[in-house]
């Protein structure tokens, strides 16, 4: 017994002398490292060459941590594993871990812990927005505003920043075409170009203009590369895509991102013809990391290493950690391939330390340019914390873009703007008291039921209305990870619904999926309003047709139906904390809404994937014969084309000019005119087409856009200039070329209408 005791003392004793030593190590090692003259990469070096191999590698891992989960894992998995090695400084950084409390607890073992006490990297999904939420990304696309765009990731910045975050899994920039696929929410949509413009904004508004301060954070762009283009729309699934589609439209965001200077990249799930991205060197060191001089490095999606195996992709663990270093992809998420084999690997000569020293330099720079070796609490301020969650500032900045992300679909005989004085409104539909839903699915940061629902923003205008649910979007628990249970069948609460809407004036309809309906592994195979709400709509429609049907939804639907009956239709997607404020002020005409679809909504599913700039094939048509290129059964034409939103105003176009006597720098200029009677935003678009080129080009492409804003009967010249920058296009070698040839132009206000000239670029 008494031996027990003396070695149990002795062993405590030990303990605490080790953790004083490499505490005083720490301390004194990483003063050496705080010299503002000496530039970063010489203090990279400095600690390069004091770091063992073991310690390299632990750089190159990343946990996640003990609370949150977005992947398949248990949720306390190796918990007592994972805390060892913190202290063992196998881990550079983790991931789910918030509140400063958290945070500085698990900093502090690191750096006070771990023989080198480099600090952690805290990686969460601040996707739009930490507590204060701004509409999905696919929404906030819809605003065409980058300014707003820009300022809502600045204020996810601050808010996850002041709660101990100091990088983003943000922005996913991955373009889609397929509705289908549950993560179109999260990005801006099918267009290369508008994506590389949002793509850019949100790296800024994370990163700031200077990444030291203690409100920026480091973000991401994903999910590099292919992602998006999922067969059948299925995420997960394998992606098969040319040359062309894959310079000309997947990456492009991505090399936007890298030129605004984004700090991370992480790859992807999916196989890429044949080739899984996170053992994919063409991508990772070719493309990213050696054509476009990125300089920052690369994440591994969740445990996207281990699933090599189940692609077949490798044979076991130690081969994946193998071939994802050497094809580049710096840190592990969850695979636990780095930190159980590269450093096995270096030893017998499988993978090169200069493979190692590359990665762990790029991981050491970021860490260094966010100051986490000037002070590793930077982020740590529970005073901070306090002021800054659910700041008004914030509050209004979501309540600004939220308004800006809705679109007016249609708006028949001018039913919208509702009066305020209008009496006899019913209110139906489950979501229109929905205070979770407008959330989305990427809100762990968020509180629970903290939107503002529809009925909540009507009420500061109106107490003429009653409410009546007409049917559930959804019965049982929902969230981020449980399963969704949709209400297939249950009418019985339709009679109150049909009641009173038999006895109301006019009838507003809030339908449309519930924000768990879209997202990570969310796909669906039906793109219409879920269970019986389209019942419930028709029934409606038989007793009262004087319907405004504000759709919420995280993907584009195809509600034909309703299109070719309800008169007037807003879309409201998913639109975070502010939800209900901003679609009650479109309703009754206190804002003026200017959104424009950023993804063709499909009449029906078997169109997708449908979107504007697809090629003209041999056989365009429309012919009145049957060989031409179309169904059947169906229009070839989208119910709402790219770009496409309406106002409560009217916009003129006329007098288009092209000048092009300087080839280098063609003009295009219009005239746009307000004719209606209210003050509205516009968003002109120009789109080009080159006739006949080397590679096929589309039949149309955005080449530039305008927001602006117009009195009734204000009139404004819209110019743009086009460069070689527009007019060009990757070959099939991945070469940017331009050819002289013959162009059509289309300025207008969607892909679809507006005012065509053409010109020759010499
Ligand atoms: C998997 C998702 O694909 C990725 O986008 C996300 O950042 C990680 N999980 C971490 O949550």
């Amino acid at each position: 017994m008494k031996t027990k005791i003396v070695l149990f003392l002795f062993f405590i004793i030990t303990a605490y002398f080790n953790s004083l030593i490499a505490s005083n190590f720490n301390h004194n090692f990483l003063s050496k490292l705080n010299n503002p003259i000496d530039s970063i990469e010489y203090k990279i070096n400095i600690l390069l060459k004091k770091m063992t191999l073991q310690e390299k590698v632990g750089q190159m891992n990343q946990y996640n941590g003990f609370w949150e989960v977005t992947g398949p894992a248990p949720k306390d998995g190796n918990a007592k594993s994972k805390y060892e090695h913190l202290k063992m400084g196998l881990v550079g950084s983790v991931l789910n871990v918030k509140g400063v409390e958290n945070v500085r607890k698990i900093q502090e073992i690191v750096v006070k812990e771990s023989r080198l006490g480099i600090p952690l990297l805290f990686g969460f999904d601040v996707i739009h927005g930490y507590k204060t939420l701004s509409p999905i990304p696919l929404a906030e696309a819809a605003s065409w505003d980058l300014t707003a765009i820009q300022k809502s990731a600045r204020i996810a910045a601050i808010e996850a920043s002041a709660v101990g975050i100091n990088w983003t899994f943000a922005p996913m920039v991955d373009i889609s075409r397929d509705a289908r696929w549950g993560r179109v929410m999260e990005g801006a949509g099918e267009d290369p170009y508008l994506g590389s413009k949002i793509a850019a904004a949100r790296v800024k508004g994370f990163q700031g203009t200077d990444l030291s301060a203690n409100n920026t954070i480091a973000a991401t762009a994903k999910h590099f590369a292919g992602y998006g283009f999922a067969e059948s729309g299925k995420d997960y699934n394998t992606v098969d895509i040319g040359t062309s589609t894959l310079y000309n439209i997947v990456f492009p965001p991505f090399q936007a991102a890298v030129q605004s200077d984004v700090k991370t990249v992480m790859n992807s799930f999916n196989v890429i013809n044949g080739i899984p991205s996170t053992a994919n060197k063409f991508l990772q060191r070719d493309i990213l990391k050696d054509k476009w001089s990125f300089k920052g490095f690369v994440i591994s999606d969740w445990g996207s290493g281990a699933e090599m195996i189940d692609h077949g992709f490798a044979k076991d663990l130690k081969q994946v950690a193998k071939i994802s270093a050497n094809a580049g992809s710096d840190m592990d998420m969850e695979s636990y391939a780095y930190v159980t084999y590269l450093k096995e690997l270096v030893e017998t000569g499988k993978v090169s330390i200069k493979v190692i020293d590359d990665a762990v330099k790029r991981i050491l720079r970021v860490k260094f340019e966010l100051g986490l070796f000037d002070d590793p609490y930077k982020y740590c301020n529970s005073k901070r914390e306090k002021e800054l969650i659910y700041h008004p500032d914030h509050l209004a900045a979501a309540l600004d873009i939220a308004k800006k992300s809705i679109v007016l679909l249609k708006n028949n005989q001018q039913l919208l703007p509702l009066q305020k004085t209008q009496k006899n409104i019913a209110v139906i539909g489950a979501l229109a008291n929905e205070k979770n839903s407008p959330l989305g699915s990427w809100r762990i940061g968020s509180d629970d039921n903290s939107a503002v629902s529809v009925i909540e923003g009507l009420k500061k205008y109106t107490s003429n209305f009653v409410y009546a649910k007409g049917t559930d979007v959804t019965v049982g628990p929902v969230s981020f990870i449980q399963e969704l249970n949709i209400n297939e069948t249950d009418k019985s609460e339709f009679n109150e619904a049909i009641e009173l809407a038999k006895k109301s004036d006019v009838v507003i309809m809030v339908l449309g999926e519930h924000g768990f309906q879209t997202g990570e592994g969310r796909s669906r195979t039906k793109i219409d309003l879920p269970g019986v709400q389209q019942q419930l709509l028709e029934e409606v429609y038989k007793v009262n047709q004087n319907i405004v049907l504000v759709l919420m939804n995280g993907r584009p639907l195809a509600v034909t139906w309703a299109d070719e009956h309800i008169p007037a239709i807003v879309e409201a997607w998913q639109l975070g904390t502010q939800s209900g404020n901003a679609i009650a002020e479109v309703l009754f005409g206190d804002y003026n809404p200017a959104g424009k679809i950023p993804m063709t909504f499909p009449r029906s599913i078997g169109q997708v994937p449908i979107y504007y700039n697809h090629y003209n094939t041999g056989r365009p048509g429309p012919k009145p014969e049957v060989f031409w290129s179309h169904y059947s059964d169906e229009s070839t034409k989208p119910l709402y084309p790219f770009g496409y939103g309406l106002s409560y105003t009217k916009f003129e176009y006329s007098n288009l000019q092209i000048n092009n006597s300087n080839p280098s720098a063609i003009k295009v200029s219009l005239t746009v005119k307000n004719i209606g009677s209210f003050t509205g935003e516009e968003v002109t678009q120009l789109y080009i087409h080159d006739r006949v080129a080397s590679v096929v080009r589309p039949v149309k492409e955005l080449k530039g856009f305008l927001k602006y804003s117009l009195k009734p009967n204000e009139s404004k010249l819209v110019e743009f200039v086009l460069t070689n920058k527009e007019l060009g296009f990757y070959n099939n070698n991945g070469e940017f070329i331009v050819e002289p040839g013959e162009f059509d132009v289309m300025i207008g206000t969607n892909s679809e209408n507006g005012l065509t000239g053409s010109f020759i670029k010499k």
